[in-house]
């Protein structure tokens, strides 16, 4: 049998496969169908200095390609999701990546100084790209120079790795993934949702606008991982449209370390642990030993 396991910034993940921030509530929620400690890691829901109520309904929008959200960034607060969650991840020894954000860098930055270091913290994964706030989030992540600074201030409060979120809506991705680098960036997540919005012709209304995911995000994300990962000597976590094995497997050969699976589970709560499973057929049926040994591995 060959092995799943990922390495990532000095921890074996069992698998590579994680939720997309957001797409899994707190964890707890998909407990009635299978255990959370089934993927290599959970990703929180972002997570602010303080709680948050997010943006008010409709939220969420179904589209021919996948779906629209516009949340808000809701959330029970950092402090909260500590005292009250994170015990239940504890108990399954399931690996946690907290997402966070903050509408200033002083919000970016107080957020991330309270979270302390634990074994199970893979990773701290700021959140540089949300489409749907007006201030903070997003317009830190569309260009160089801010990226730069508000990764250079997080990396000075934290010994947790860190890991930068970001938004493919910008000139030139290459450059923002170099900037989150070199600001100390151990890690990038690629990529956020795309700007679009739904249209409802009966009542001649724009009923949302917000972040698209899915199908559809899939050949632009892959073309993110591919050229970023090439361009930084940093892992590179893939995301965007996966939706089956086939997919996950399609990231990892564009250079992606590990993969985050987000509108797939709006479909199908259990496409997470059938891709798992997948892998793992794939694995044997492949005479592949090793997944790690597929990552970045396309020619040309
Ligand atoms: O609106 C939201 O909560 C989405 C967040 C994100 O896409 O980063």
């Amino acid at each position: 049998m060959g092995s799943l396991a990922v390495d990532l910034f000095g921890k074996t993940l069992k698998n590579p496969v994680m939720n997309a921030s957001g797409t899994l509530g707190y964890g707890v929620e998909i407990e009635p169908l299978w255990p959370v400690e089934t993927m290599g890691a959970y990703v929180t829901k972002g997570l602010s200095a303080a709680p948050h109520h997010g943006n008010p309904t409709p939220r969420v929008w179904e589209e021919r390609s996948g779906m629209i959200n516009s949340i808000g960034l809701q959330n029970v607060g950092v402090d909260r999701f500590f005292s009250h969650y994170f015990p239940f991840f504890v108990e399954r020894r399931c690996p946690v990546i907290v997402n966070f954000f903050g509408f200033s860098e002083e919000e970016y930055l107080s957020c991330a100084k309270s979270i302390e270091p634990h074994d199970l913290i893979v990773a701290l994964e700021m959140n540089l790209s949300c489409p749907n706030i007006k201030k903070g989030g997003i317009s830190f992540g569309k260009e160089a120079s801010a990226v730069h600074a508000i990764v250079r201030a997080v990396r000075g409060v934290t010994k947790l790795p860190l890991i930068a979120k970001l938004t493919p809506e910008v000139k030139n991705l290459v450059e923002i993934a170099r900037a989150a680098y070199e600001g100390g960036a151990d890690g990038l997540t690629l990529i956020n949702t795309v700007p679009a919005a739904a249209v409802d012709v009966k009542n001649r209304k724009v009923p949302l606008k917000g972040g698209l995911s899915g199908p559809l995000l899939k050949p632009v994300a892959l073309r993110a991982v591919h050229e970023c990962s090439q361009a930084v000597p940093i892992p590179v976590i893939g995301v965007g449209g996966i939706m089956n094995t086939g997919d996950a497997l399609e990231f990892l050969m564009a250079g992606a370390r590990a993969v985050q699976v987000g509108t797939a589970t709006f479909v199908d709560p259990f496409a997470m642990p059938k891709i798992i499973a997948g892998l793992d057929c794939w694995l044997d049926a492949s005479g592949c030993a090793d997944i790690s040994a597929i990552v970045g591995a396309t020619h040309g």
